[in-house]
């Protein structure tokens, strides 16, 4: 029989700290009407110093969890994708499965940019579908204020922090996500690129002082490439998955810019009411916006489960793609299970303590250099 997956939790976090456009005023010369005419981003939110990329996806895992009524352990893979993770490696989503204690899942990072999300959800729906797993959690997740030249007007005023998770769950019944397109043109790398700290240019005091380890980005070729395929990009996703566009309660795209959702959305020749739209109040999450505001229009009443929806989004790389899926909800299990966020973070972090001190042991015992096992 063929299994469907479908998505019954999600969670986001976004740090407390809002910074406005006035506030950007005072540091770069720009001003809060410049600002809203060309992108639509009123405010953003920064990470505090104590926070990071895992520290928001964990977070929004737990709260897609509780949501789902899953412990963390009944977790087969974890996919984070991100752009700014916490380290080159390991992997954020190990990270991210330590801290949740999701003993049983398999965990990696996924880099696609700001198309990451779809691409993470169709790689999750894949795995339910070919049966290799039963219980998925998607996150992307995005630090990306600490990637940005905060002298640059081209770029700061464009990006936020933030995370969202969905956790996709095995199912005979039909529906979930049900077509995904993805693509990618390397041939635009270029245009939107973090270009020092990695194997090409390694970090160095001359790429820290040249700022060539943040974001960088030729905005209006970004710009056009982005309008040219969020309209095709959606069409296609929707005829793969035989889902009349006239169906179709909400087009969720990736929050880059109005201007961009406003103009994809008269390609596909429908109203603004049935597309969401929260960029003014998070800027751009990157691969975090598309849940984040799929989590907002749930909270809103615009999304609601048998409604048919399509995430679509595009990003450094260059990438795009678009998903196709019918809303689900919770799977209700007959008497619903506590599942107790907090409880799971002190048992997470014991068991990391445990698991480390056995290291510490065995180390000990073997003998430090003795790899005679
Ligand atoms: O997830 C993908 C992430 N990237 C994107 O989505 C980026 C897509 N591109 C964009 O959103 C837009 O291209 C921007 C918002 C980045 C720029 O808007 P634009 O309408 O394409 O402006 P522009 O680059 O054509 O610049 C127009 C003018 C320039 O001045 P001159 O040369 O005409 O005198 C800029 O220097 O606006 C100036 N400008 C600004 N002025 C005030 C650029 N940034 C600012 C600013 N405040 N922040």
């Amino acid at each position: 029989m063929t299994k469907y997956a479908h998505i019954t939790g999600w969670g986001m976090a976004v740090p407390e700290r809002i910074m406005t456009n006035a506030e950007l005023s005072k540091l770069i010369d720009t001003t809060d009407d410049w600002i809203v005419s060309h992108t639509g981003v009123r405010e953003r939110h920064i990470a505090a110093p104590d926070q990071s990329t895992a520290t928001l996806a964990v977070d929004a895992a737990l709260k897609a969890l509780e949501l789902a009524c899953l412990r963390p352990d009944e977790i087969d893979l974890i996919i984070v994708s991100t752009s700014s993770p916490e380290h080159v490696f390991p992997a954020t989503a190990c990270l991210v499965q330590d801290a949740i204690g999701a003993s049983k899942a398999g965990a990696f990072d996924l880099s696609a940019a700001c198309s990451g999300f779809i691409f993470a959800l169709n790689m999750a729906t894949q795995a339910i579908r070919s049966e290799s797993i039963k219980t998925a959690l998607v996150i992307g997740a995005e630090t990306l204020s600490r990637f940005t030249n905060w002298e640059d007007r081209n770029t700061c005023i464009l990006f936020g922090d933030g995370a969202g998770a969905f956790v996709l769950q095995a199912s005979d019944e039909p529906g979930g996500v049900l077509s995904a397109v993805m693509r990618s043109d390397g041939s635009g790398g270029d245009l939107l690129s973090v270009p020092a700290g990695g194997s090409h240019l390694p970090a160095s005091h001359e790429t820290v002082s040249k700022k060539q380890h943040v974001i960088q980005m030729n905005g209006r070729e970004v710009f056009r490439f982005a309008v040219r395929v969020m309209e095709s990009a959606t069409r296609e996703s929707l005829e793969k998955a035989a889902i009349p566009l006239e169906d179709v309660t909400l087009v969720i795209p990736h929050q880059a810019n109005r201007r961009i959702i406003e103009s994809a959305v008269r390609g596909l020749e429908i109203p603004m009411e049935r597309c969401m739209v929260n960029v003014d109040r998070y800027g751009n999450t990157s691969t975090a916006s598309i849940p984040i505001a799929t989590i907002e229009a749930i909270g809103a009443g615009r999304l609601k489960a048998g409604d048919k929806v399509v995430f679509v989004g595009f990003g450094a790389g260059l990438t795009w793609g678009a998903a196709a899926a019918v809303w689900t909800g919770p799977f209700l299990a007959p008497v619903k299970r506590k599942v107790r966020p907090v409880s799971y973070r002190l048992y997470a972090r014991t068991r990391s303590i445990l698991r480390r001190l056995w290291r510490h042991i065995e180390g000990i015992i073997w003998g430090r250099n003795n790899l005679d096992w």
